[in-house]
């Protein structure tokens, strides 16, 4: 019963973890799964949108209809973000490494002991969205967190000069689960999106983005 209501439109979804190499054979990473950002994708592919999905390391079909371009860390993943813009919305649901590692270039010895890893900030891909001369008429960013969700997800939401920002409580078992519950807070207040599977959320919030540009 839901129309084709986002034709014409460029949507940017990033999605899963990112991961950082130590050296040629290890990497730093996270428990991202990349589901929820693969059903975000999905969902707007289906309501008619051109999706471009930047996808960290995951084990996970490619959506119907969704141009996907797949990176290992997060200076690649900003850097294809940035190449897929102009986007008329970008919705950042990937987990970025928030550090990457000063990696060797050759494989580390374990007879020499456990490593000093020496570790380097990444890119904030969605602060770096928010500022840019391209930004997304509307720029939607996660918050995954276990205590103090909807004042972290508030703070987050302007520190990265989003307009949205949707609040996913992981204390429980979300990361690589089949279900969440998140909550969608914009510049007027915080809205119940509910709980239920990660494709009924993402159609949830694809309807509520249609919504809001419509
Ligand atoms: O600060 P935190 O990682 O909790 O912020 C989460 C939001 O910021 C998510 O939308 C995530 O995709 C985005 N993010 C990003 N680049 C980073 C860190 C987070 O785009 N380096």
């Amino acid at each position: 019963t839901v129309g084709k209501d986002l034709t014409g439109k460029h949507i940017l979804v990033t999605a899963g973890p990112t991961h950082e190499p130590i050296d040629p054979v290890r990497v730093i990473a996270n428990r991202s799964s990349g589901r929820q950002g693969f059903a975000i994708a999905a969902a707007a592919a289906a309501l008619g949108a051109r999706v471009t999905l930047v996808a960290g390391p995951v084990a996970l079909p490619t959506p119907p209809g969704v141009a996907r371009i797949d990176v290992e860390t997060a200076d690649q993943m900003l850097a294809a973000v940035e190449s897929a813009l102009p986007a008329d919305v970008a919705i950042l649901v990937a987990a970025v490494a928030d550090w990457k590692v000063e990696a060797s270039p050759s494989k580390l010895k374990k007879s020499a002991g456990p490593p000093q890893l020496r570790f380097a900030p990444n890119p904030d891909i969605l602060a770096t969205l928010g500022t840019h001369p391209d930004r997304p008429r509307l720029l939607i960013g996660f918050a995954a967190e276990t205590d103090n969700l909807l004042s972290n997800a508030a703070s987050k939401r302007t520190a990265k000069n989003a307009d949205w920002i949707v609040a996913n409580d992981v204390s429980g078992d979300v990361m690589g689960g089949a279900s969440n519950h998140l909550h969608l807070l914009t510049a007027d207040g915080t809205e119940d999106l509910g709980a239920g599977s990660k494709e009924v959320l993402a159609r949830t919030l694809l309807a509520r983005i249609a919504q809001d540009l419509a």
